[in-house]
C-alpha cells in the first residue's frame, strides 16, 4: 500500500458548528489505528478553525474547498490561501466541478489558485473530470488529459499535492463508471502528470471521487492508480466516512 494513499472528505455547504461533533467522533474512532492512509475532512471555511482545535492531538488533517488567486487586498468575500493556512488547513481542494460550473473557473483560473495554494504551504487536490454528454461522446479521456495539462501549474514539480478525477455525472448521484472506466482514466490522468511534470508527475496520488460509499469504496480503492478518494456526501456522517476509510 502506497503511503501517500489520502482519503479526504468534501463538506461542501453543509455543516454548523453542532456538526463538528461528526469530525470528533471520526478522530475518536481512528485514535490508536495505525495510519496506513491520510485522512482529511474539508468543511466550509467557517469551520476550519473550530475543527483544527478540535482535531488538534488527532492525524486527522483539515483542507479548504476553494482560494483565491491572489495573496490579499480588495476581494470582497473571497478567502487566500494563507488564510486558509492560518486558520488551520494543510490541504485545499482546487477546481471543483462545482467551482467550475457554478462559478466558472478555467483551467487557467484553477492553476492560478494552485500556483497561490503552494505559495501559502498548502497541499493542492486538483480536481478533474468529464460532463456526461462528453463521456457519451467518447471524449472523457481527451477532456480529463487536457484538463490535467492545463490545470497543473509546471511548478508543481517537486511539491506535495494530488489530482482528483471526479466525473461530473458521478457527484451526488449514486452513479458510478465501471472499475475499466475508472481504471483507464487514471492511467490517462497519470499519463497526462508525467507528461506535464516529468519526474514530478510520476508519485502524487490520483484520487476518484463521485459517489464512493462503504459499500463500493474496497472495490474502487483497489483499481490499479487508485490512490486515494475524494468523498461528498458519504463524508458527513463519520460512520459513513470510517467505512470507507477502513476499505482503503
Ligand atoms: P459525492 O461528491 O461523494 O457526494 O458524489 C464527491 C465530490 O464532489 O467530491
Amino acid at each position: 500500500m502506497s503511503t501517500n494513499r489520502l482519503i479526504a472528505g468534501n463538506w461542501k455547504m453543509n455543516g454548523l458548528a453542532a456538526d463538528l461533533a461528526e469530525a470528533k467522533a471520526l478522530a475518536e474512532a481512528l485514535a490508536g489505528e495505525a495510519a496506513t492512509t491520510r485522512v482529511a475532512l474539508c468543511p466550509p471555511a467557517t469551520l476550519i478553525a473550530q475543527m483544527n482545535w478540535q482535531l488538534r492531538d488527532s492525524t486527522v488533517e483539515i483542507g479548504g474547498q476553494d482560494c483565491s488567486d491572489k495573496a490579499s487586498g480588495a476581494y470582497t468575500g473571497d478567502i487566500s490561501a494563507a488564510m486558509l493556512k492560518d486558520a488551520g488547513a494543510n490541504l485545499v481542494i482546487l477546481g471543483h466541478s462545482e467551482r467550475r460550473a457554478g462559478h466558472g473557473e478555467t483551467d487557467a483560473d484553477v492553476a492560478a489558485r494552485v500556483e497561490a495554494a503552494l505559495a501559502a504551504g498548502l497541499e493542492p487536490i486538483i480536481c478533474v473530470g468529464e460532463t456526461l454528454a462528453e463521456r457519451e461522446a467518447g471524449r472523457a479521456v481527451e477532456v480529463v488529459s487536457s484538463q490535467v495539462m492545463a490545470s497543473l501549474p509546471e511548478s508543481l514539480s517537486g511539491r506535495a499535492f494530488a489530482v482528483a478525477y471526479e466525473p461530473v455525472w458521478a457527484i451526488g448521484t449514486g452513479l458510478t463508471p465501471t472499475l475499466e472506466q475508472i481504471e483507464e482514466v487514471h492511467a490517462a490522468v497519470r499519463a497526462a502528470m508525467v507528461a506535464r511534470l516529468s519526474e514530478g508527475g510520476r508519485t502524487a496520488p490520483i484520487l476518484y471521487g463521485g459517489s464512493v460509499k462503504p459499500n463500493n469504496a474496497a472495490e474502487i480503492l483497489a483499481v490499479l492508480e487508485v490512490g486515494g478518494a475524494l468523498v461528498g456526501g458519504a463524508s458527513l456522517k463519520a460512520t459513513d466516512f470510517l467505512g470507507i476509510i477502513r476499505a482503503a
